[in-house]
């Protein structure tokens, strides 16, 4: 019987042979294929008048003192980050999905396809979050500046096993598909190019999902148990450093904002603000991946109950800033 395609990102890992879950990911890729001027950007702008993206993942209700016209701003300056958050993490993907593909080079051929749809998409993406954030440049105030080196970055990811970058890259696939399907999609009032640029890439996001998974599980069945555990430890590490981007990224977002909101604001809540643009930060880059169901299946299979225990302590303090 023919599987239903693998679009929905609601729906767990279809239980099919590793072979169909690869030629199934090129099939979908094949029908969701876009364009980012054609299909996206479509000779549009960005109203300024709309949020960029929902209260879900900005947090701006616990601000309860900022008006309507600074939540809206805070959501454009925290969508600006978001789009040059992927940008920068898909440069990492990018070069590991490619070092993955030449790995297939002489065996599965559909995997081979399939991993460089993937890494050419991933390439797209990077061009797409580009787009959209000098499309944000001309028309925002000035003073919105991305701190952080996607190059750099890069070279920090990658020195880290595979089996860490994999893990870090399935959570934040899970964690875009999450974001889309609970708070993105339902929330009517966000700018809508902004929106459809994120309803396109969480339709090649979907293959992406399960290609990580794939290849997370290949990867773990070649290592040995001592490799496996350096796994851990490269993931803890890796989480750390985009916790720490995370810090520096909100504090320059959170300076962004209060320079150009025309709200005046005490001390008390300037500080509130820097504080829950850093909550929101770790929100949609950490504790809502790490927390997802999916992630955490597969991540129950892949570790013992003793890496469990060390990834848990090492998020423990993330978690509890989100949960406030
Ligand atoms: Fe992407
Ligand atoms: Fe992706």
């Amino acid at each position: 019987m023919t599987q239903p395609a693998p679009e929905s990102p609601s729906s767990a890992p279809p239980p099919v042979p590793v072979a169909a879950s690869y030629a199934r990911c090129i099939e979908a890729s094949r029908r969701v294929r876009w364009d980012i001027e054609h299909d996206v950007i479509r000779g549009r702008r960005l109203d300024l008048a709309r949020k960029f993206l929902p209260d879900g993942l900005t947090l701006v209700r616990e601000l309860a003192f900022l008006d309507a016209d600074a939540r809206r701003l805070l959501s454009q300056v925290q969508g600006r980050t978001y789009a040059n958050i992927f940008g920068l993490i898909e440069r990492a993907i990018a070069a590991k999905t490619l070092e993955l593909t030449r790995s297939h080079g002489l065996g599965d051929q559909v995997a081979l396809e399939a991993m460089l749809r993937f890494t050419e998409e991933e390439l797209k993406h990077q061009a797409l979050f580009r787009r959209l954030d000098a499309l944000a440049a001309e028309d925002m105030p000035p003073g919105y500046a991305f701190v952080l080196d996607p190059d750099a970055v890069a070279r920090a990811v990658l020195a880290r096993s595979t089996w860490a970058v994999i893990a870090l890259t399935l959570e934040l696939e899970i964690l875009t598909l999450a974001h889309y399907r609970s708070s993105i999609e339902p929330d009517a009032a966000l700018d809508p190019l902004w929106k459809d640029a994120l309803l396109f890439h969480w339709k090649e996001e979907a293959q992406h999902a399960i290609l990580d998974e794939l290849e997370w599980r290949r990867e773990h069945a070649t290592l040995d148990d001592a490799a496996r555990d350096r796994g851990v430890d490269d993931l803890i590490a890796l989480v750390r450093t985009i916790d720490g981007l995370l810090v520096r990224q909100a504090a320059s977002d959170a300076g962004c904002f209060l320079q150009c909101t025309g709200q005046a604001l005490t001390a008390t809540e300037a500080a509130a603000v820097h504080d829950g643009v850093l909550r929101a930060y770790r929100w949609q880059y950490i504790a809502g991946g790490v927390q997802e169901p999916r992630f955490t299946e597969v991540m129950k299979e892949l570790v013992t109950p003793a890496q469990k225990q060390r990834l848990a302590a090492a998020l423990a303090p993330i978690l509890q800033h989100v949960a406030g």
